[in-house]
């Protein structure tokens, strides 16, 4: 039963073999955007995976949409978990710019 870890919360879960990475996320409650559900038509549910050799490798539509040098970055609707992986959801780019915009602020209330 493979065992799969996101940061950065840290949550683990262990899921069946073939497990979708979104669907492991959404079992472990850790939130990986998504607008399509999974059809490989958002292409906003990337995640890093640290060790690629714990999913299923990528299927021609995903390496087409993710195109070369995809790194580490997979579609996590596609990538299904095979082994023991731990996965980097990327920051929430609104959340990015609110927490921006806050750190700006306390940076502007330190100077008064
Ligand atoms: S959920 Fe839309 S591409 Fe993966």
């Amino acid at each position: 039963m493979p065992r799969v870890t996101f940061l950065p919360d840290g949550k683990t879960i262990d899921v069946r073999l073939g497990t979708t990475l979104l669907a492991a996320a959404r079992m472990a409650g850790v939130g990986v955007r998504t607008r399509c559900g999974g059809v490989m038509g958002c292409l906003m549910c990337k995640v890093s995976v640290r060790d690629g050799s714990a999913v299923s490798p990528p299927q021609e539509g995903e390496r087409r949409k993710m195109g070369a040098g995809a790194g580490g970055m997979r579609l996590s609707c596609q990538a299904k978990a095979l082994g023991d992986v731990t996965v980097e959801v990327p920051e929430d780019p609104l959340k990015a710019a609110v927490r921006k915009q806050l750190e700006r602020q306390k940076e502007d209330e330190d100077l008064w």
